[in-house]
């Protein structure tokens, strides 16, 4: 794991632009971080509509996983949405598997214990610490009838990689197995509600974002200064069927600097202005018309069931064709 780190930030630190993939903000601190901000900020809108929608159609949505034995959380963070299911879900069933994907290792066993103490033996609970393409590859062998979850879904993977992913989860569903995604579907004339959930004027998404620069400093031997650089973030509207909605966030020099990664073995030179992205090429915070998601499901072999939609959030059923 920790070559193949290295190898993705020595990927993104000699490319043009440069960028540090969006992923690598998620250690331990990253996944702190951003539970404040998704549960303190004012201005991130999608959690507070997403925990709403989920709770408005709990029980009608219930019934398309009832023959589910088994749920699989990918990114599963701190699971507290992902527990409205298992709730439902065991009203009915004694007992559940739950296999909870997270990147953030030392986050996912704190949320596994956690859980193990609120649920004790009504839940087994099967944890994978690695990125979600190697996790999908694993429970591709399981058999059980799953339903695989995926809360923000492809609102956290840069649009380049999303296909990707989808294909993967694909992969790894039997036939009767569901996924149930969650997605942000704001209209994106919105721009300025857009932009300032995610670089707000109280700090809280600045701190989760800048984490990748921490950590990069702490765990790279990197001497980035960010006093001398200013975060900055934009949407990027597209309305092509075949694509998506983003948001770019980067920092920029405020000044001609240096900076050295020790441990990549590295040197960049900053020109005044230049830009060193926080995700990968194709953006983040990605915004889907329902469309637009049609389209990227139909593309994976994946058919959309049913949806429930709020003026920020939708929660869509999809099943395998
Ligand atoms: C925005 S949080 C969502 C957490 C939780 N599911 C929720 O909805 O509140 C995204 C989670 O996905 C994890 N994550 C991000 N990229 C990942 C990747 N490529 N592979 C596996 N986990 C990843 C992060 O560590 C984080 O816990």
């Amino acid at each position: 794991m920790d070559n193949i780190i290295k190898a993705e930030l020595l990927k993104g630190l000699s490319a043009s632009p440069m960028y540090i993939p969006a992923w690598y903000r998620y250690d331990e601190e990253g996944s702190r971080l951003n539970d404040v901000c998704i549960e303190q900020c004012k201005w991130y809108y999608f959690h507070r509509f997403e925990l709403k929608i989920l709770s408005d159609i709990l029980s009608e949505i219930i019934d398309y996983f009832k023959d589910s034995r088994m749920v699989v959380d990918l990114g599963s963070g701190n699971a507290t949405k992902t527990m409205l299911i298992l709730d439902k879900l065991l009203e009915k069933d004694e007992s559940l598997t739950y296999v909870p994907v997270d990147i953030s290792t030392e986050f996912l066993n704190k949320t596994a214990s956690n859980l193990k103490t609120i649920y004790g033996n009504k839940l087994e609970i099967k944890p994978i610490g690695d990125e979600y393409i190697v996790a999908l590859r694993r429970i591709k062998t399981i058999t059980d009838t799953k339903l695989i979850v995926w809360f923000g879904s492809l609102q956290n993977v840069s649009h380049e990689k999303q296909l990707d992913y989808l294909l993967e989860i694909r992969n790894a569903m039997q036939v009767d197995d569901k996924f149930l995604m969650t997605l942000d579907v704001t209209d994106t004339s919105r721009k300025e509600t857009i932009e300032l959930a995610y670089l707000d004027p109280e700090g809280y998404s600045e701190n989760f974002n800048l984490n990748s620069i921490h950590r990069l400093n702490k765990e790279m031997n990197g001497n980035i200064d960010v006093s001398k650089f200013k975060i900055k973030n934009e949407l990027v509207a597209n309305s092509a069927s075949d694509n998506c909605s983003n948001v770019n966030v980067w920092i920029e020099a405020i000044e001609n600097c240096e900076v050295d990664i020790g441990k990549l073995d590295l040197t960049r030179k900053f020109q005044k202005g230049e830009r060193l992205y926080l995700h990968e090429e194709g953006g983040i915070s990605c915004k889907y018309t329902i469309e637009q998601l049609e389209y990227i499901l139909n593309k994976a072999s994946l058919g959309l069931e049913k949806y429930w939609r709020n003026e920020h959030a939708a929660v869509i059923v999809v099943n395998r064709k």
